[in-house]
Formats: structure tokens, sequence, C-alpha cells
């Protein structure tokens, strides 16, 4: 890191020597864990003495930090890749750079190399903290510069950050996933799993509680695994449990869980904090034990169930949410229906849900796929549909009570706060109110959001 900064120094010295401020571009697709690292590259770039823009027209330096997740996240980034060929040809100096996940597979590093020559540097994810140095190496080469190697992705401490307001605050915990699930590009391209120090980690929040911050979320692609690779007898609920423990008036949040590491010890550590979000993000994937064991997602449906019976007896008021798949290779009808039973039976809060898409190098991308997109529509527009009401039900539910929320922002005239569990409120009222917890009534509710006024304290 020290070396990063020395390369950061020498950057800075170029653009003083231009006499002019660069503007910076930092475009983010994905999950919370690429919005964290962007958070990073901002912190870079601030460093090397930019400021930030959100014209590409305008920005000397462009990064696309990307997901590869589903084709769909692919197809935006080429599309916003190709737009990017006309500011380049406006300004010619322009730098333009591809990091992230799409960025590590190398069928994508060879089509960015071959038909995409306005991109000038290209890193993935496990090569994030060396940023200073690649785009050093763009200024004095003057070539295009490629870092995808697979690296086993080091972990690299007090990497500068320029956070998003002053309310909420993303901290990773571990980068990696080991869990090979068998649609899943994640561990591919974000590499194995490895966990930073609990003494990091709980010194950084200790700052973000001390400075303000009311809102912690802590990120991991499976957080429930933290640890497993430190042999320091710390596991994710000790964590939590420290961290919780800390002065000041905030709330800590994490995402994401894998049922298949989460259990008791977790749930009752949730349970006696007052600190921690009475919120669990747990997904189920779908709700056919065939289907799971293709996934390798090492649970089946009646011990997912068992899980959330406990989360639920020792929480009573826990918002649960869970990601769901439609149209595995091979789902069959029966198979698919029994997600929508599951989903009638555990009655989440939300759901995300996702059709699935075949993603190249993965073991699933080549079991026959025999039900139609045509069928698999059908079946993502009845569980979304069965899922909605019960959304809806559940959020109706709120009207009329009086809840704890914190306020983050402005939505037009109206402040926006999540609740506890995470849901959305919109309420009338002063923007001081910008990072308070308040005492809110709930007087309206739709399938996405509550609506309410201020309570007296
Ligand atoms: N690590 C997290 C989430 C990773 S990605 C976890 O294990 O839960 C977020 C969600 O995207 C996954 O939960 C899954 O529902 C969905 N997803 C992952 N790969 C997919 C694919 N190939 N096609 C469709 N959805 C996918
Ligand atoms: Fe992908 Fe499974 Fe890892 Fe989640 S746990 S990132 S779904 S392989
Ligand atoms: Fe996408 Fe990478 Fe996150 S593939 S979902 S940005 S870990």
């Amino acid at each position: 890191m020290a070396r990063q900064r020395e390369f950061t120094e020498k950057i800075h010295d170029i653009h003083r020597a231009r006499g002019r401020t660069p503007l910076a571009m930092v475009d983010t697709f994905g999950c919370q864990q690429n919005v964290a690292d962007s958070q990073h590259i901002l912190g870079m770039l601030r460093d090397m003495g930019c400021d930030f823009t959100d014209d590409p027209a305008r920005a000397d330096i462009v990064v696309m930090n990307t997901c590869a997740i589903r084709d769909h996240a692919e197809k935006r980034v080429y599309g916003t890749l190709g737009a990017l060929t006309h500011t380049k040809k406006a300004n010619p100096e322009q730098i333009i750079c591809l990091c992230g996940c799409m960025a590590q597979r190398p069928e994508v590093a060879r089509k960015v190399r071959e038909s995409y020559r306005h991109v000038d540097l290209v890193f993935g994810p496990q090569a994030l903290w060396k940023f200073p140095e690649l785009l050093y190496q763009v200024y004095t080469r003057r070539g295009r510069v490629f870092s995808v190697e697979n690296e086993h992705g080091s972990i690299a401490e007090g990497m500068p950050v320029v956070r998003e307001g002053r309310v909420r605050a993303w901290v990773s915990i571990m980068y990696g996933c080991n869990n090979f699930c068998s649609y899943c590009i994640v561990p591919y391209v974000r590499g194995r799993e490895r966990s930073r120090s609990p003494e990091k980690i709980v010194e950084e929040v200790r700052q973000l509680a001390a400075e303000g911050y009311k809102e912690i979320t802590l990120l991991g692609q499976n957080v429930n695994s933290y640890g497993k690779d430190l042999d320091c007898g710390v596991d994710f609920s000790d964590l939590l449990a420290e961290i919780a423990g800390l002065p000041g008036d905030f709330l800590v949040r994490f995402m994401t869980s894998h049922p298949r590491d989460a259990g008791p010890k977790l749930f009752d550590t949730m349970a006696r904090f007052p600190k921690i979000a009475k919120q669990l993000h747990l997904p189920v994937q779908c709700g056919s034990d065939r289907v799971l064991k293709a996934m390798n997602r090492h649970y089946n449906r009646q011990q997912y169930l068992e899980l959330v019976d406990y989360a639920r007896k020792v929480m009573p008021e826990l918002v649960l949410t869970s990601d769901v798949i439609v149209g595995f290779p091979g789902e069959t009808e029966a198979e698919f229906e029994e997600t929508v039973t599951l989903i009638r039976q555990v009655r989440y809060d939300a759901l995300f849900t996702f059709i699935y898409s075949p993603r190249p190098g993965t073991p699933a991308a080549s079991l026959p796929d025999p039900a139609t997109r045509q069928e698999k529509n059908q079946w993502f527009d009845r569980l979304c549909a069965a899922q909605n009401a019960i959304s809806e039900e559940k959020h109706r539910a709120y009207v009329g009570k009086t809840l704890r929320v914190l306020v983050d922002g402005t939505d037009g005239d109206l402040l926006t706060a999540r609740t506890e569990g995470g849901r959305l409120v919109r309420l009338t009222g002063d923007a001081g109110l910008i990072g308070r917890f308040c005492q809110v009534k709930i007087d309206g509710a739709t399938t996405w959001s509550l609506t309410g006024t201020l309570a007296a304290e």
C-alpha cells in the first residue's frame, strides 16, 4: 500500500503539472460489494487530485466497475462501453478503465482487447488495490494495460475511501467465495474467501460510529463463513457481538448469509443486541430438494424452514428477505411450484427474483435446459404475483403502528427513511432530520413501501 501511495503522488504531480483539476467518473454496476469497492476507487482518485463528475463527456478518467452475475448485467456494460467511443473521439486524452467482476472473465478481457480498443485499462476485483500503479502505467507508457491474472488476492488495508453521505456506511469484512453454487460466476471472478482481521474491522466500525454514521452494513458474499480462513477463533457471530458492543447510537446490518452456515448462534446473537438490526437476507434460491442439490447449495427445504423457524422464534419482529432463481436448468413446472409453496409458507417481507442466466464456465451452464424462455417468463410472473400479494399484506400490517426509523435522504419533497427491518418509509419533515432516528406513525402502505408521519418522541 505504501508503494501505491507513491504512485498516487506521482499521478497527482502529473495532474498538477497540467494546471487544471481533472474530472473523474465512476460508474458502478452490481452488488453492494461493488458499491463498496467503488468508494475505494473514488478515494484513490481523490488522492490523485481529481474532482468528480456524472457526465462521461466531461470526464478525463472514466472507471466502469462491472458485474458479471447475469448476461443482462454484462449487456448493460457493453452498451455503456460502446457509448464511450463517442466521448473518447471527442477527447482522445480521455482514459477509460474497466474493472470489477466482468474484467476478471477471460472471455471479456479478450473481447475488450480486440473489439473495444478505446479501453485503456482493464483490471479485476483482486487487483483493485493496485489501481494507482496500473493507472500510472497507462500515463507513462501510453499503451493499454491489462491486469487480470487470477491472483490469490491479498487483502489491502488502509485504502482511501470516499463514502456517500454521512448516514450509512459499507464495510467489507471478507472477499471472495468458496461455495461454488453451480450457477454462479462469483467464485471464479472474486477468488477464494479471505477474511479481514477482526481488529481492523472493529476499528473501522468504531471510527465510523464516532464520526456519526448511523447504519453500518457488513459485507461479504457469505458472511457466515467469516474467520474460517483466519484460525483466530473469531467467527461471524463473535465479530457481530463485538461490533454491537461498541459505543455510539448506530445499527449494524450484514449481507449475505448462506443458509448452509447460518445457525442458532448467529440468531441468538442478533436477538441479544439492540444495535443489530432484526433483518436477515437468507437466499433460498428454490424450494425443490432436487434442484437445491443440483445447485450445490448444501441444505434442503426442511432444513431451511427449520432455520427460519428458529430465527423467528428468537426474533419475532424479524424482517426476512430472500433471492430466488427461476428456471434453473432442468427445473420442471412441479419443481417450480415447490418454490411457490415455499414462499407462501415462509411469507418473506420481500423477494429478489431472477430468471436463470447461464454463466460460461460454471457447471450449470452445461446442463440440459429444456424449459423454454416463455415458460420461464410465465413462472417468473407467477412467482412475483404470489410474492407481491404477500409483501403488500405484510406492509399493510404496519399501518397504525409507530416505529423507530432512520431518516437517510430525500425523494422529491419527502424524506426517506428505513425501519430497523430495512423497509422504506416516506414522510414529510425537515431535511435537518437526515441522519437521525425518529419515531414515525405509519399511515399508508403499498407493495414496495410505507408512508408515515413524525410522531412525538
Ligand atoms: N453471495 C450471495 C449472493 C450472490 S449474487 C448469496 O449467496 O446469496 C445474488 C443473487 O443472484 C444470488 O442469490 C442468486 O439468486 C442470483 N444469481 C446468481 N447467479 C445467477 C445466475 N447465473 N442466474 C440468475 N441469477 C443468479
Ligand atoms: Fe455465488 Fe453461491 Fe458464492 Fe453466493 S454463495 S456468491 S450464490 S457461489
Ligand atoms: Fe456482480 Fe460481482 Fe457482485 S458478479 S453481483 S458485482 S460480486
